[in-house]
């Protein structure tokens, strides 16, 4: 076991060469059964929020590698955790991060985990502390399993969905629309799909009301590094002439934190919804969405039970896109 394991936090702890490779794994997979390749290895899911498809993505895929999973509930199965260092542990939580990550490094091959967010500060929740403090912490490989930043797993599926619809993803339009929800999401999805689509080549659109700018990190590295990004306050202009149309509804940052200011904006955004006229106006556009998704608040049935929506095989790819993960990761 090595004293720094490799860990998927974010996808630019993959070099382009090593996302390219994991891409053509995710689909040599999903064509042919790798085998029980993790037959007496374990792996720690932890939840600190509800999941359906990444859970049942990697209980799947590990019982399909010959492997076993155990799955632990943080609102049920143990308690709250410390992530911060140095803090005399009057207080809510009971054990420290720390300590857990060392003692279930014994126990399995590698963890996953969801951290939790506290909803009260973007400064704060922004700097995913709990993730990092179980990559620092675990003597194992440690998978983020959708962090406030970051939600490699769900990018590398989108990839890889876009890349079996539309062959090269170089200089093709990606059209990113936030969708009105009472339940928005945070923008981990959407901060790791711009990041994977302008690494990849798109040309990435992202269409928005005023107030749910993304995180400026993720806005400066995709400037940094010159690719192609621009936003747009009308969903028809970024939708025009697009291939890939992803519809997703994330919190505003502006007001983050604040219930009754989040309300008062959400209230003017009921325009905001995928429906068939906006689909038209893309390059026969295909239609993704992370989910969960809100049927005829976000998305029209017309469009997410139509020929161009991707969204069920775009969920299938999470299981071999997490296969490829825990290849490379117990392999290694
Ligand atoms: N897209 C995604 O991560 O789904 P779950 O929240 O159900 O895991």
């Amino acid at each position: 076991m090595s004293a720094s394991p490799a860990h998927l936090i974010r996808l630019s702890d993959l070099d382009d060469r090593e996302l390219e490779d994991l891409l053509d794994l995710s689909t040599r997979l999903k064509r042919r059964a790798a085998g029980e390749k993790l037959s007496g290895r374990s792996v720690g899911l932890l939840f600190f929020r509800g999941s359906l498809r990444t859970r049942t993505a990697f209980e799947a895929a590990m019982h399909q590698l010959g492997g076993h999973t155990v799955h632990l509930a943080g609102a049920s199965d143990f308690w709250e955790l410390e992530a911060a260092e140095g803090r005399v542990m009057d207080g809510r939580a009971p054990e420290h991060v720390k300590d857990a990550a060392a003692v279930l490094s014994t126990y399995v091959d590698a963890l996953a985990i969801r951290p939790p967010m506290a909803g009260h500060s973007w400064a704060a929740d922004r700097r995913d502390e709990a993730i990092a403090a179980w990559a620092k912490w675990a003597r194992v490989p440690v998978i983020n399993m959708e962090s406030a930043m970051w939600h490699p797993l769900q990018a590398l599926s989108d990839l890889m969905t876009m890349r079996e619809a539309l062959g090269s993803l170089r200089g093709k339009k990606l059209a990113i629309v936030w969708t009105h929800s009472p339940t928005p999401a945070s923008p981990a999805v959407v901060h790791s799909l711009v990041d994977a689509a302008a690494r990849a080549g798109m040309e990435v659109r992202l269409a928005h009301p005023p107030g749910y700018e993304l995180d400026e990190e993720v806005t400066r590295t995709i400037g940094a590094r010159g690719q192609s990004y621009s936003t747009f306050d009308s969903a028809a202009a970024a939708v025009e002439g697009a291939q890939v149309v992803y519809a997703r509804s994330w919190w505003s940052l502006a007001d983050y934190g604040n219930p009754t200011l989040s309300a008062s904006r959400r209230a003017r955004t009921h325009n905001w919804r995928v429906d068939e006229d906006l689909l038209r106006r893309g390059a026969e556009a295909r239609f993704l969405h992370a989910m969960p998704v809100r049927r005829n608040v976000e998305v029209s049935d017309e469009v997410l039970d139509g020929g161009r929506s991707l969204v069920v095989d775009q969920a299938a790819n999470r299981l071999h896109a997490t296969k490829a993960v825990l290849l490379k990761l117990l392999q290694a």
